[in-house]
């Protein structure tokens, strides 16, 4: 499915994302003394007043932080205005029935697919209830994989919210995905996986494994210390992620911090 512009022929495609809003019902919620309302709302600020534009969002999870249909309605008001289709996908503190609820239709796509230009996009569930740890279940690799062997696209980008790989923090990886290892090898025998995206982890992350690079954006809230063995917030603001997929199956990043937030 297209959705936005359409690219006649292979062009760069720009995938703004953004990551862990953890909003609230109450504008006011705060997640450890950040009003994240606010904070979601500089960080699109910032985006709109800079030159470089999107052609897609991707929107990897924890949407919300107190289990309420009007967290959804805030992040639908907030990001409806981008003007751009959004990709989304279930973190851990999301409701996926809420959430479905209250982003039934474009520009909102939940765990959808889209070919842009050369690349196609998959975006993947990786929760499991009840627990902050997630697991991608063998119903969610077989879909991954029969939407990525029915397209032609050259490249292939999977977005979801837990990390693939461990992040060297202990407490962090106690609650990272259980099957990340089968993960990655379901998206080597797919071939044309050159990236994946991913949130949870509240920090920065660009590694490459095996060919296939993985990246994670901070939060556009509160940020967790790196390579931390205890829970530790860190200090760095509000943040997101500009990412440029060439045709060649190459990405460049920029990791943007939002320090008036
Ligand atoms: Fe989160």
């Amino acid at each position: 499915m297209r959705f936005g512009h359409i690219h006649g022929s292979a062009d760069t495609v720009r995938v703004l994302h953004l990551t862990d809003p953890h909003l609230f019902a109450a504008k006011a919620g705060d997640l450890r003394g950040t009003v994240t309302y606010d904070a979601l709302r500089q960080v699109l600020a910032h985006y709109e007043a800079n030159d470089w534009r999107a052609d897609l969002v991707a929107l990897t999870g924890d949407l919300i932080q107190d289990d309420s249909a009007g967290a959804y309605e805030h992040c639908r008001e907030l990001l409806s205005s981008l003007g751009l289709p959004i990709h989304c996908v279930p973190g851990n503190h999301d409701v996926r029935s809420l959430m479905r609820d209250a982003l039934p239709e474009p520009p909102f796509i939940y765990c959808g697919s889209a070919e842009v230009s050369n690349w196609l996009i998959v975006n993947i569930d990786s929760c499991s209830a009840d627990r902050a740890g997630g697991s991608v279940t063998e119903d969610e690799l077989a879909r991954m994989e029969s939407i990525i062997a029915s397209s032609n696209a050259e490249h292939v980008l999977v977005c979801l919210h837990h990390p693939p790989v461990p992040m060297g923090s202990a407490w962090l990886d106690t609650v990272g995905l259980d099957n990340g290892n089968e993960l990655l090898k379901r998206m080597q025998t797919a071939r044309r996986v050159r990236l994946a995206i991913f949130g949870h982890v509240h920090q920065a992350y660009d590694v490459a494994h095996d060919g296939i690079r993985i990246i994670a954006t901070p939060s556009t809230c509160r940020q967790f210390l790196p390579r931390s063995d205890d829970f530790a917030l860190d200090d760095r603001p509000p943040a997101y992620r500009r990412i440029m997929l060439q045709t060649s199956g190459e990405a460049d990043t920029e990791l943007i911090w939002v320090n008036d937030a």
